[in-house]
């Protein structure tokens, strides 16, 4: 039988030049379309942060926009909420915000002021880590709420362009590696 790892792996597909020159896009899509495939990548995820956190964890963090469509599936896996990092302007109440650097120009996340209290020990999911810029953020706003990040976790991290340097101390998890 296949092994989950095997499940998602054969379900990332790769677009060269997409979104510009240059680039090989990742596309998780199809782990999404496949019931098993998806159903494994939530497994590994649930796997690896039940052994490396036990019932520590007290929130899971996802990221706008497809950090979504692991987040909550990955939550009520773990028997947990799921709190949402969105972009600029989407959120309504108190928010607090940080600015990241894309290639080209800079964007802006934010969470409500409300969404978790000081001390909260929270794990931060995305689809992807690339420069870690989006991680950096999200890290950054949820330091601004005083609650702590005990681990960052994706589907895929392009390793080298070095996101897990930028998160410094803050341990980083991925399923699959490409350069
Ligand atoms: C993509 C991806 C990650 C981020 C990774 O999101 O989903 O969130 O880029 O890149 P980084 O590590 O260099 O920050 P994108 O900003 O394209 O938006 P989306 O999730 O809304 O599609
Ligand atoms: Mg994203």
């Amino acid at each position: 039988a296949d092994s989950d790892l095997q499940l998602v792996a054969r379900r990332i597909r790769s677009f060269p030049d997409f979104p510009v020159p240059g680039v090989l896009f990742r596309d998780i899509s199809p782990v999404l379309k496949d019931p098993d495939s998806f159903r494994a990548s939530i497994r590994l995820l649930t796997n690896h942060l039940k052994e490396t956190h036990g019932g520590k964890i007290d929130y899971i963090v996802g990221l706008d926009s497809r950090g979504f469509l692991f987040g909550p599936s990955l939550a009520q896996e773990l028997g947990l909420g799921c709190v949402l990092i969105r972009k600029r302007g989407k959120l309504p109440g108190p928010t607090v915000s940080a600015s990241y650097t894309l290639e080209y120009g800079k964007a802006e996340l934010e969470i409500q002021r409300d969404a978790l209290e000081p001390g909260q020990k929270v794990v931060v999911v995305d689809d992807l880590l690339a420069t870690g810029g989006t991680m950096h953020a999200a890290c950054e706003l949820l330091g601004q709420l005083r609650a702590e990040v005990l681990e960052c976790v994706s589907l895929v991290e392009l390793t080298s362009l070095k996101g897990r340097e930028k998160l410094g101390a803050v341990p980083v998890f991925s399923l699959l590696q490409y350069d």
